[in-house]
């Protein structure tokens, strides 16, 4: 068995953000929101992004190097932000580092089990996390008589990052995507994306109020928030502004002009950085 690479809890050490690329602000936006005090190190793999149209294993390859490059800073708790990542790559990070860790899938299923009275869920997703049946395996474990859909919306990642929200394309392309969805009549609709919160509007419309629109971005931030709490980590000093410090794998224009407009505010810093091979 590998060594984990353990390092010393303080509340004072920053929390990791791992995402494919710039998506994950979203968790990172709601993460800041609901722990204010704390400081954030996110790393966005640009260089290798997008990873929801990649093969499994090399998801998982990807993030333990991205990992591994993050431990450095001394991280008291990683969130893997990217759904991709969190379906195929949890086992091998929980197993190398040893720190928390938190997936976005495990969260978001909770919340859409708790909050279905009818036990059926839809699942929108890249590619990837869709065909890893990632969100239908642990919707199953918290509530065996539930009925799941799934829907991969593959074109939705590229939409947010062009800024086409509000736009009569995304819309189209939208309802494309949900409308076998929605003749299941699905009672929640969990978005299994990091993008998919920046589409909020333009899904709930289509699905209409019946449908519960769940947000992995918001429910992870809670669960953040109370593993650190458990483990007497959360950072109690109060700070006048908000702290994250992007680091990303490509140069990083369009990681600024997309992140500014996700988080809907200046960015501070972003710098570039190599990860390397992880044998
Ligand atoms: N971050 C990815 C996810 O949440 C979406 C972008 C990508 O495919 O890399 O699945």
């Amino acid at each position: 068995m590998r060594s984990k690479l353990a390092i010393k809890p303080a509340t004072a050490a920053p929390i990791g953000i791992f995402d494919s690329g710039v998506g994950g602000l979203t968790v990172a936006k709601a993460i800041l929101k609901q722990l204010p005090n704390e400081r954030l190190i996110y790393l966005g793999d640009t260089a290798r992004a997008p990873y929801g149209t990649k093969a499994g294993k090399t998801v998982a390859r990807f993030a333990v190097e991205c990992v591994n490059y993050l431990m450095q800073y001394k991280i008291k708790a990683l969130v893997v932000a990217c759904n991709t990542a969190s379906a195929y790559a949890l086992p091998a990070l929980r197993e190398r580092f040893g720190i928390p860790i938190l997936g976005v899938i495990q969260p978001g299923s909770k919340r859409a089990a708790a909050e279905t009275p009818n036990g059926s869920i839809g699942v929108i997703g890249t590619s990837a996390t869709i065909h890893s049946g990632a969100y239908p395996k642990a919707l199953r474990q918290l509530a065996p008589g539930i009925q799941v859909f799934t829907q991969a919306c593959p074109l939705f990642v590229p939409l947010v990052e062009e800024g086409w929200i509000d736009n009569p394309v995304t819309h189209e392309v939208a309802r494309i995507y949900l409308h076998e969805l929605i003749a299941k009549r699905i009672s929640s609709l969990i978005l299994g994306c990091t993008h998919y919160p920046i589409l909020k509007n333009v899904i709930a419309a289509i699905c209409g109020s019946e449908v519960k629109i769940v947000d992995s971005a918001e429910t992870v931030s809670q669960e953040l928030s109370e593993v650190l709490a458990q483990r007497r980590l959360l950072q109690t000093k109060k700070r006048s502004h908000s702290s994250l410090q992007c680091l990303v794998t490509d140069i990083p224009d369009a990681f600024i002009r997309v992140g500014q407009r996700i988080l809907g505010s200046e960015l501070g810093s972003v710098r570039k950085v190599r990860v390397m091979e992880v044998t």
